[in-house]
This record gives structure tokens, sequence and C-alpha cells, in this order.
């Protein structure tokens, strides 16, 4: 087919429709993306970057939109259901970040756009964090650094412990659980753990049957579960009081899981050595605002701003991850790690067009988009369906010959939100 034809089809058709060149699709990276993501674009062909060091407004940002076909945001960057209404040639959105609740992702899916993050990017920096702090706690450091910084010289071995064959009880042996898990077997320690789901132990560590057996027999106790009603106050007061007398807690999980009030008491009057607290029920949402807790004050609480995955390593990890997701959508299609979108791991194309269908989740799409072909003589040299809730995402590696031209009758298939034609 000629390029003139292309261009004729491709005037038919909604922006993006049509796949560019890679140096042609325009992408846009807000608030100071790790510089790895460009590197990655690059390699991948992608070398129409466009960097802004800051978060924009809703208004600029719409503005700057109009010709972007991919962007990468950080947290503070609002993608709204206005945002994304005017965004037309917008085909896929990477969150640089672990959460992404500052897109509406029901907006995005219903508009045919994946979203992508990184979620465990940063795994590796909270374990290292868990296990600095734990010899922190038993070598009851925090309070004689103060004391230094006042003039003190607390010289003393009272109550400092090696963390060498301790052990270390871990709550949730996901993924930060299992990695803090590797790193303290390393150090000596033994390892056991409680998961609600049956889990396969790294090295030596053991699975407890029940959390009390965990919080009654663990020298350092870590938790590592995520933030669900279940887990709300998971550490309530009662549990606390069944640590083993002279253990430490650290928590870089999510601060409503343990109730602090009940840890101050139990920290003031000795029963727990030492806490180690990384997050907070209500976190200051800017360096401006103050942080309250009940730990303030107590001489062994390490209390520390939600920074256990904040390191510059997980900013270069959270840089290539999100990138490559964003190059292999835009490439192949690939929506593996989306998430508000029906995942898909595809391999490249070769030889072949490779289209890709987005539609509400309606009986019957499939059949009309194979009619389609059929009808027309092209042969569908691979196909791939997976649905999400709503969503279904048809992807068809087809025969050139024809294909664009079916692109028109594929988009008019009732349900359709998009279809656009890798080549
Ligand atoms: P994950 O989802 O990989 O693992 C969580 C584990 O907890 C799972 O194995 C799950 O089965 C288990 N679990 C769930 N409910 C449980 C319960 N009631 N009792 C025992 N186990 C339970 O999560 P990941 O990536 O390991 O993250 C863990 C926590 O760390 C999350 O809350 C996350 O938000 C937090 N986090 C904190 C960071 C920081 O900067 N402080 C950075 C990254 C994550």
């Amino acid at each position: 087919m000629s390029l003139d034809t292309l261009r004729d089809i491709s005037a038919t058709l909604d922006p993006g429709a049509l796949s560019l060149p890679k140096e042609r699709i325009r992408i846009l990276l807000l608030e100071n993306v790790h510089e790895s993501a460009e590197g990655v674009l690059a390699e991948e062909g992608y070398t129409s970057v466009e960097t802004v060091g800051h978060a924009l407004d809703p208004h600029e940002l719409t503005e700057r939109l109009q010709d972007v076909h991919v962007v990468g945001i950080r947290s503070r960057t609002r993608f709204t259901r206005e945002v994304l209404e005017r965004a037309e040639r917008l085909f896929c959105i990477g969150c640089f970040s672990v959460g992404t609740d500052q897109v509406d992702l029901a907006a995005s899916a219903e508009m045919g756009i994946p979203v992508f993050n990184a979620p465990h990017a940063n795994t590796r920096s909270v374990a290292e964090l868990v296990v600095g702090m734990s010899i922190m706690l038993l070598r009851d450091v925090f309070r004689k650094s103060t004391a230094a910084h006042r003039g003190g010289w607390l010289k003393t071995a009272k109550g400092a412990r090696e963390i060498r064959g301790k052990t270390m009880g871990i709550v949730g042996y996901g993924h930060i659980g299992s990695q803090v898990s590797v790193l303290a077997e390393a150090l000596g320690l033994h390892v056991i753990f409680h998961d609600i789901v049956p889990k396969l132990p790294l090295g030596n560590a053991r699975a407890v049957d029940s959390l009390a057996e965990l919080l009654a027999t663990s020298d350092v106790v870590t938790v590592h579960v995520p933030d669900t009603p279940d887990t709300y106050r998971l550490l309530n007061r009662a549990r606390l009081a069944t640590m083993k007398p002279g253990s430490c807690l650290v928590n870089t999980s999510r601060g409503s899981v343990v109730d602090l009030e009940a840890l101050a008491d139990l920290l003031s009057d000795g029963h727990v050595a030492g806490a180690a607290i990384d997050v907070f029920p209500k976190e200051p949402a800017s360096p401006e605002d103050a942080l309250a807790t009940p730990l303030q004050g107590i001489h062994n609480a390490i209390l520390t701003p939600h920074i256990g995955g904040s390191t510059q390593e997980a900013q270069r990890n959270i840089g290539t991850e999100v990138a490559l997701k964003l190059a292999h959508y835009s490439d192949r299609g690939t929506t593996i790690g989306a998430v508000n979108f029906p995942e898909l791991n595809l391999a490249p194309h070769d030889g072949t067009h490779r289209i890709l269908h987005v539609h509400r989740n309606v009986p019957g799409v499939l059949q009309q988009i194979n009619r389609i072909f059929a009808d027309a003589g092209v042969n569908i040299a691979g196909q791939h369906l997976q649905t999400r809730g709503t969503l279904g995402y048809v992807v068809l590696d087809v025969d050139p010959t024809g294909s664009l031209e079916l692109l028109t009758d594929l988009k008019a298939i009732d349900g359709t939100i998009r279809a656009r034609i890798l080549y």
C-alpha cells in the first residue's frame, strides 16, 4: 500500500488510530520523572520526549496535551475526567509512582486509555530500611544519638543487643516481607512469618500458625500488610500487649495498621523496647504541615516521614519500569501491569499489521470483528482477547493487505471504544 493511500485512509480516522513512526510519537514527562525513563525511551526509539520539572494545573495540562500521545506523571498531576476528555491524541498514561490515585482510572478505562505504574520498584529500599531500623532499635541508637546531640554521653552496653541469632517476625510475606526475610537471614536472624495466604518460605524462614504465636516469640516484629478493612488496627492494644517483653516493632506498611496510642503506652512502660514507625494514620500533606502523633517525645521511638521507598535507586527503577511499559504498549499493545485495563502480554509483530480493539465487554463483539475479516478475505494470523470488568481488549495480527481499510468497519462495531492499528 502506498503512503498516499495510507494518508487518505488516516484522514478519515480519529487522531491516534494509525500508529506513527516512533520518533513522531510525542511523549510528555512531567514532575521531574527520573532521567532513566528518557534513557529507556530513547533506546526503544522514542526521541520526541519533552520534560517539565513540575506538575501542571488542569488548564495548562489540557493545553500541553493537545498533541501529546503518551504522558508520564508522578503523584502531583491530577488526571480528571475533564482533562482526559480533552486529550484527544492521548493513548496511554504512565504514573511514575507506586500509587495511581492521581488518575481517574474509571474514566481513563472508559476512554480506552491504559494507565501503568511501578508498584514494586521500591521493594528493596523498604526492606533495607527495615533491617537498618531493626539494628538501631536493638542497640538503642536513637536515644543515645539524641542525647549526644545535646552533649550527653550514654556509653553503656546495658540493653544493647546484637541482631544475630534473634527472631524476626514478619507480618505479611508479600513483595517486601519476603525481601526482608532474605536480608534478615543473611544477617543471622531466625525468620518466622504470618500471612493470610499460604506462601513459599524463602531460605530457612518458617511460617507460623498464627499472628499470636509470631507476636509472642519475635524479638523484632515488622509489618508488611496492605491497607484493607482486615488490616485496620491489626496490631491493636490487645495484640500489642501480647508482644514478647523487650521486643521491638517496625511499621513501614500503612498508618492504619498499628494503634499508636497503645504503642506509646507500651513503649513508655518498657514492655515494648523500641519502635520504628515510617507511616502514620494522618500524614502531613506537605512539608509545611506538621506531624502529630502520640509517639513524639518517646525516646525509644524512631519516627520517619514515609521514606521507606524513597531512594534514588527506587526512583531510577520506577523510571525504567514505567518507561518500558509505555514503550511496549505503544509498540506492541502489551498491557501487562496496567491498573485499569485487561492485561495482555504480546510479542512483537513482524510482517503483520496489529489491530488493537478496545470495546465495552458485551456479547458478540469478537464475532463481529471476525466476520469483518472473513468477509474481506483477510487472514488473521493471531488473535488475543482479555476482559476486565466492563472492558474488552482484542488484539489481532492480520495480513497487511487490506487491514487498514477495515479499521473504519471495526470502529463502527457497536460498543467500540477505540481501535488502533500498529504497522
Ligand atoms: P504485597 O501485596 O506484595 O504483600 C502484602 C502481603 O500481606 C500479602 O502476602 C498478603 O497476603 C498479606 N496480607 C494481607 N492481609 C494480611 C493480614 N491480615 N495478615 C497477614 N498478612 C496479610 O505488598 P508489598 O508490596 O509487600 O507492600 C506491603 C506494604 O508496604 C503495603 O502496605 C504498602 O503500601 C507499603 N509500602 C510502604 C512504603 C513506604 O515508603 N513506607 C513503600 C512501599 C510499600
